[in-house]
């Protein structure tokens, strides 16, 4: 993929984002959520130069703090460093805008993902017990400091 793009989500984009949350989640958002984030403006996604959607990723600030609700890459460009690419995009986003801290909830099975917020300088910082319930999980809860972040675009 030559040129990628990320900008806002719009409504137009939802059916082919619940499309790839039906492939990647087990307990996928409805429309209703997409909706929500989008009209706080606050979801972005990634694009090819054909405008085939990659990934998105939703954001729910208060005051100082911002929590990643959702990201997600389509399977067929998942491990190619997209995921990254858009933590990176909203870790300085967010830091050039002032806010201090970035938390997030992950599955503790899913190492995957753990291990991306960890390269990217997430720490754990708890534990929600049985916080997902299709299928029944623990939550690790993760915070990154945006004011010593130095992020590196790749
Ligand atoms: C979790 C998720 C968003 C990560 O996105 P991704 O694009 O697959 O992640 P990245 O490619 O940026 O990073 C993942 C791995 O690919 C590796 N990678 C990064 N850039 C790479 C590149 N250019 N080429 C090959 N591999 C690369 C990274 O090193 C990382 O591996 P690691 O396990 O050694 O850390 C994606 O897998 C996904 O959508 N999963 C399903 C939904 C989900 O679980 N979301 C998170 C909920 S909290």
């Amino acid at each position: 993929m030559k040129h990628k793009m990320i900008r806002q989500m719009y409504r137009d984009d939802v059916p082919d984002i619940l499309a790839i949350e039906q492939e990647v989640y087990p307990d996928p958002w409805q429309q209703d959520m997409f909706h929500q984030e989008i009209d706080h403006n606050s979801a972005f996604v990634l694009l090819t130069s054909t405008s085939e959607i990659v990934g998105y990723i939703c954001v729910i600030h208060a005051v100082d703090e911002i929590m990643i609700s959702n990201i997600a890459i389509k399977r067929k460009y998942q491990n190619r460093g997209f995921g990254g690419l858009l933590l990176d995009f909203i870790i300085d986003l967010y830091k050039e805008r002032g806010f201090e801290k970035c938390f997030l909830e992950v599955r503790k099975s899913n190492f995957r993902a753990i291990s991306l917020y960890q390269k990217k300088g997430f720490t754990n910082i708890g534990l929600r017990k049985g916080y997902y319930t299709t299928p029944p999980e623990d939550a690790l809860v993760m915070v990154l400091d945006l004011k010593d972040n130095q992020v590196k675009f790749i």
